[in-house]
């Protein structure tokens, strides 16, 4: 109360203070109206704590009001943390509003969204004055065709900017011709159903349409378009809908932001679209176009152009040359389609180049004649090309432009891209021979160098210790020689993934690689390394942390600077292999989590360090097929997240380590061809595994081995879970496990069996829920976790039920 006496003089006597300058002052009904909104709102975080406080309403957070006649012209409350809704028709006091912008008032980013509004009331569109009203991300679930009755007072002459985008908006889309005057309609992610009215064209001053990510269908023709001559910025991607315009018609507009990808386009390259000759951004990719490249259109692209993805579609023929006048780069997307022929020359300043999945051939030196100073990402993978890799890299490197001239660049734009240099080069599943040129050493900004599946030869030239940011390198199926560099401890401490699987490397893992403090996966599996397993393995730090899914090492985002305004981005993810269960699965985004050690298949000698028992995160560790003795560490234990081990044929020894039945999380276990003995140690885990992961080894017993230990009597033989799971297990596919990896990594399970499966298995209709929940992540974690105590209890049961 005394609060409420008091604000009033104090707004009086510091409004009286300012002076002039801050003449601004709020009329007295415009003030109340305003208060009287917030009454409707639920303010928990404190955002609008202003209102009322201060006795002049200009001052107030969120409010703008106009110079002369003081009267209350935009609210924007947006991203504000309120919740409630707009129940009282107070700002129909505001006579002169003409911004609403509550949009995003989920800004906490948690699920639990914070609703301010229900639905539009009425008195909303009896504003006369309002131009835009911005109601995005705002969790509402009514019908669009009631909203737009909602606004259909006054409020429809006036509007000229309308977003819905990210609500739960349902129903069809009419009615929107009632508002004569509008030119920018966001009405993406919400489920909007039905097909686009022809009436839309009826708005004649449109200039933005976005209904992208709805579930729209039915057909989009050239009438619809007829009439809209202003239209620069047009999002239909991600519905059912297809775009059926005359081959040689020509739209009456000049787009600036197109972007139509899964939309049904093809199979002609449509002509309107190469008459756009003002657009910067163009993304038509799963559209199924069918045709031939449209070599003219490549020969002379608008000089407006800063980004083309023509990905995912049946694009084939030759790639021409490339060419447009511009000083700053263009980003070309090509990928996954089936174009043919050498590389072309690219008369262009470029900023990413993705021609990946088609079926390029021949050599690729024309690559020299690209400007490096602009490119920053190259992926040339999944391609025909063969022979040497060119020695001109180092013409695509720049020193840095002097000080003041950088400055200046920096200053005079927004989006300096041009200025970057090549972050990401992928060469992957090629046919290239040769060595890898020491000119790499001039790509000092690299951070993902893949040439895995080539058939690169030579040892590792030392000048590529000088991409020191590098932090995801696979070389993997390559027929690379020489020694592991001693040198990628010092010079990439910022290595993250090191595949060299599949190549000749000899010598011994020098010790140096132990600097690598952030590397989370190492496979050296598949070559002639001798000597040691180095005991500084505990080094590896990042192996012993849990792991962030999101973890910036993997990807660069790369859109966003292109579509400036709009909030698109999209990460780079790399992918990278891994061999488990005899089978080569991908990891996409969730790489980030995987904990791997992999140094099958090469000559190791000595003993396992008990050190590797502190790697704590470890998901995978492979030694098989090595030389090496001892037994299994006895902290063996401590892996909890460890899914994956494999031991087989090696000299190790002793009895398998009791602590071994407290992976929870194991799932592949093989021990065969060793020298153990003793008995395999009871539990719910190990002798869920099959026999065959223990045999060869002439010494031990007890289940799921066949043969008794000395002095045990086991009634029962029958009882011998010879085919655990059968399919089950053997149909997962990557996929599959990639959830589950999701699942254990992501939630990091440190409860016991039964504390996991115990809940579990209270539910009853185990399978069904198995396909019903795979949906969505929560589920997944039950689905697999189901899976597995299943596994587990199913063995169990046979055994002593
Ligand atoms: C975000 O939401 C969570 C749970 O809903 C809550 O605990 C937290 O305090 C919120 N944070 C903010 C900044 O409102
Ligand atoms: C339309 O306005 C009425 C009256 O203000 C309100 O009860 C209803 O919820 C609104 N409908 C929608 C879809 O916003
Ligand atoms: C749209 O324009 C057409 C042709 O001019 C007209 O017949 C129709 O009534 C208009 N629709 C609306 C909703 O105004
Ligand atoms: C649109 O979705 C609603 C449910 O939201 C459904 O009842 C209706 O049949 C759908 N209409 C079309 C044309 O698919
Ligand atoms: C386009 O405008 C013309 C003339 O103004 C009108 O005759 C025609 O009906 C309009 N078409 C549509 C689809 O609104
Ligand atoms: C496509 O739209 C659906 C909803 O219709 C949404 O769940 C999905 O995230 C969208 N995908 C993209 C790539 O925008
Ligand atoms: C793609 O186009 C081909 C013909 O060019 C057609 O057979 C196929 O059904 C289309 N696919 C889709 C998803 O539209
Ligand atoms: C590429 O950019 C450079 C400046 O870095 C400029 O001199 C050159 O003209 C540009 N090339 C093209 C083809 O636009
Ligand atoms: C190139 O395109 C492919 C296929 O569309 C995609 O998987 C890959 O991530 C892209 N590469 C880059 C560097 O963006
Ligand atoms: C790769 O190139 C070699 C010769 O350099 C050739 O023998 C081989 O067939 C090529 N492999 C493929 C898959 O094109
Ligand atoms: C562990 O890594 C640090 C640098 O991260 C290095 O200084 C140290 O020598 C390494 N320890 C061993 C035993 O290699
Ligand atoms: C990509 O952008 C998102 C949001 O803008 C950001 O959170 C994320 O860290 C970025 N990722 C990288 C690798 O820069």
């Amino acid at each position: 109360m005394l609060l409420v006496h008091l604000s009033p003089a104090l707004g009086f006597i510091s409004g009286a203070g300012v002076g002039d300058a801050n003449n601004i002052r709020c009329l007295e009904g415009e003030r109340q109206a305003l208060l009287e909104f917030k009454k409707g709102l639920v303010d928990d975080s404190g955002s609008l704590s202003s209102w009322g406080r201060k006795k002049n309403c200009c001052d107030w957070e969120g409010i703008h009001c106009s110079n002369q006649a003081s009267h209350v012209l935009e609210l924007k409350l947006a991203y504000y943390g309120l919740q409630g809704m707009i129940i009282s028709p107070s700002l129909l006091e505001l006579p002169y509003l003409t911004l609403l912008d509550l949009s995003g008032n989920d800004f906490n980013g948690s699920h639990n969204w914070l609703v301010v509004v229900s639905g539009i009331p009425t008195f909303l569109g009896g504003i006369c004055t309002l131009i835009k009203l911005d109601l995005s991300e705002n969790n509402l679930n009514v019908k669009l065709v009631d909203v737009i009755n909602n606004l259909s007072g006054c409020a429809k002459d006036s509007l000229e900017i309308l977003d819905l985008s990210s609500n739960q908006l349902a129903g069809s889309l009419r009615n929107f011709a009632i508002f004569p005057r509008l030119k920018e309609i966001y009405l993406g992610s919400n489920n909007i159903n039905g097909t686009v009215p022809r009436s839309i064209g009826n708005l004649t001053k449109l200039e933005h349409l976005d209904i992208s990510s709805n579930s729209f269908r039915g057909v989009i023709s050239e009438d619809h378009f007829s009439n809209l001559s202003k239209l620069q910025f047009l999002f239909l991607f991600n519905n059912s809908l297809a775009l059926e315009v005359s081959l040689n018609r020509i739209l009456p507009f000049q787009l600036d932001k197109l972007h139509l990808s899964s939309c049904k386009l093809g199979p002609r390259f449509p002509k309107w679209i190469r008459t756009q000759r003002k657009v910067s951004f163009l993304r038509i990719s799963h559209t199924n176009i069918s045709d031939t490249i449209p070599a003219d259109w490549f020969a002379d692209l608008p000089h407006t152009l800063e980004f083309l993805d023509l990905s995912s579609s049946q694009m084939h023929g030759r790639l021409p040359k490339v060419s447009t006048k511009r000083l700053n780069g263009l980003a070309i997307i090509l990928s996954d389609n089936r174009i043919k022929g050498p590389l072309p020359l690219f008369s262009t300043n470029l900023t990413i180049l993705n021609l990946s999945k088609n079926q390029f051939s021949g050599s690729i030196s024309s690559i020299c004649k690209i400007n490096g100073r602009s490119l920053t990402y190259l992926d040339l993978s999944d391609n025909l090309l063969s022979g040497q890799l060119p020695h001109c890299f180092m013409h695509w490197d720049f020193p840095p432009f002097p000080n003041q001239q950088a400055n200046r660049n920096v200053r005079s734009r927004s989006n300096a891209s041009h200025l970057r240099k090549l972050l990401i080069l992928n060469l992957a599943g090629n046919n290239f021979t040769g060595e890898i040129p020491s000119s790499f050493g001039s790509l000092s900004q690299l951070h993902t160098l893949n040439l895995r599946n080539n058939s690169f030869s030579g040892e590792l030239p030392l000048p590529l210790k000088n991409c020191g940011l590098l932090k995801f390198v696979d070389l993997g199926n390559n027929k690379f020689s020489g020694s592991v560099p001693a040198w990628i401890g010092e010079g990439l401490p910022q290595l993250n993934i090191l595949i060299l699987r599949s190549n000749k490397f000899g010598g011994s893992i020098p010790l140096n690689l132990c600097w690598l403090k952030y590397l989370r996966i190492l496979d050296l599996s598949v070559n002639n390394i001798s000597g040691t397993i180095p005991q500084c393995f505990n080094n590896f730090t990042a192996m012993a942390q849990k792991g962030d899914l999101f973890s910036g090492i993997i990807g660069s985002n790369y859109t966003d600077s292109y579509v400036y305004d709009y909030d698109d981005t999209e990460e780079f993810i790399n992918d990278a292999t891994v061999i488990m269960k005899g089978r080569e699965l991908e990891y996409g985004k969730y790489l980030g989590l995987l904990k791997i050690i992999n140094l099958a298949s090469n000559k190791l000698t000595g003993k396992v360090p008990s050190e590797i028992s502190s790697l704590l995160e470890l998901v995978v560790l492979n030694i098989s097929r090595n030389k090496l003795i001892g037994e299994i560490p006895q902290m063996i234990g401590q892996l909890k997240q460890l899914q994956s081990l494999d031991m087989s044929r090696n000299q190790f020894s002793n009895e398998i380590p009791s602590s071994m039945s407290e992976l929870h999380f194991l799932s592949d276990l093989d021990l065969s061809y060793n020298n153990f003995s003793g008995k395999i140690p009871s539990g719910t885990q190990l002798q869920s595994f099959d026999a065959v992961d223990f045999t060869g080894n002439w010494a031990l017993c007890g289940p799921p081995l066949p043969n008794k230990c000395p002095g045990e009597e086991t009634p029962d033989q029958s009882d011998q879970p010879t085919d655990h799971d059968g399919n089950e297990d053997n149909d997962k596919d990557g996929d599959e496990f990639e959830k589950w990896f999701f699942a254990a990594a992501g939630f990091g399970f440190f409860i016991g069996f039964w504390g996991i499966c115990g809940p579990l298995l209270l539910k009853s209709s185990w399978r069904g829920a198995y396909f019903l929940f795979l949906d969505n992540m929560k589920d997944w974690l039950y689905a697999t976790k189901l899976a597995m105590c299943m596994k587990r209890l199913r063995w169990k049961f046979k055994n002593q039920g």
